[in-house]
């Protein structure tokens, strides 16, 4: 999984949807804050989880800068400026702990195969307005690596390319979608020594209740329409 955004509902649906099964590992490749009101509730999901990885996005570096008397230089929109005040308002001590102790990269290996997970803010902050991650940039990483599989985030668009036999998947955004599916978006990665598989899964959710509690909470109506429709606000 990848850039939860405190869209705690479309986590739950997910786990809903996946209960039956058996992993190895969760893994989580960062943003796990803003733009939804449920940042506790997330991150206690994932404290509570010990094979769960983790890692932090830009986003959540973004709301620890602010907590330690930082100044927010972007996003410049008032209307998501505001989200990132609330979410440091309302983060219970242990969660910003949470974040804190997040590295900025994972390593893990299942049986022969290492697995690597980076958020993938390649382009500076606003690197997400791409639709995808520069091929340039993925081969570079290929030259570069002693893994056979890199996760990333950040996008909010889902893709698996293989590139010089390297794979590279973004399980796309489970609480803010950017490619027109407003339905939350995670993959399922199964590895072994002779191949692996990227399923591609989109699950819907109370979408309705993320809006209702936005609007509870006295936060702009302006982000019902990304919810409801996968897309994102400029
Ligand atoms: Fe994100």
């Amino acid at each position: 999984m990848s850039d939860i955004h405190a869209n705690y509902p479309a986590l739950k649906a997910i786990e809903e949807f996946v209960r039956p099964h058996r992993f190895h590992r969760i893994v989580h490749a960062g943003d796990f804050t803003v733009y939804g009101t449920f940042p506790n509730e997330t991150i206690r999901w994932f404290r509570e989880r010990e094979h769960a990885v983790c890692i932090a996005g830009n986003t959540d570096r973004r709301v620890l800068d602010l907590l330690a008397g930082g100044e927010l230089k972007k996003p410049r929109k008032e209307e998501k400026r505001v989200m990132y005040f609330w979410t440091c308002g309302h983060l219970l001590p242990e969660n910003v702990d949470f974040l804190k102790s997040l590295p900025d990269q994972a390593d893990l290996a299942i049986g022969d195969v290492r697995i690597n997970v980076i958020h993938g803010d390649f382009d500076g902050e606003e690197g997400s307005s791409s639709p995808g991650a520069p091929e340039g940039w993925l081969r570079k990483l290929a030259k570069d690596s002693p893994h056979q599989v890199h996760v990333l985030g950040h996008t909010h668009v889902p893709y698996h390319k293989i590139i010089d036999g390297v794979h590279f998947i973004n399980p796309g955004s489970v609480g803010r979608p950017f490619d027109a599916d407003p339905r939350a978006s995670f993959a399922i990665l199964t590895v072994s020594s002779r191949k692996t598989a990227v399923e591609h899964i989109r699950i819907r959710y109370p979408v309705e209740q993320v809006i209702a509690d936005l609007a509870k909470n006295g936060l702009p109506d302006i982000y019902a329409e990304m919810y409801r429709t996968g897309k994102k606000l400029n």
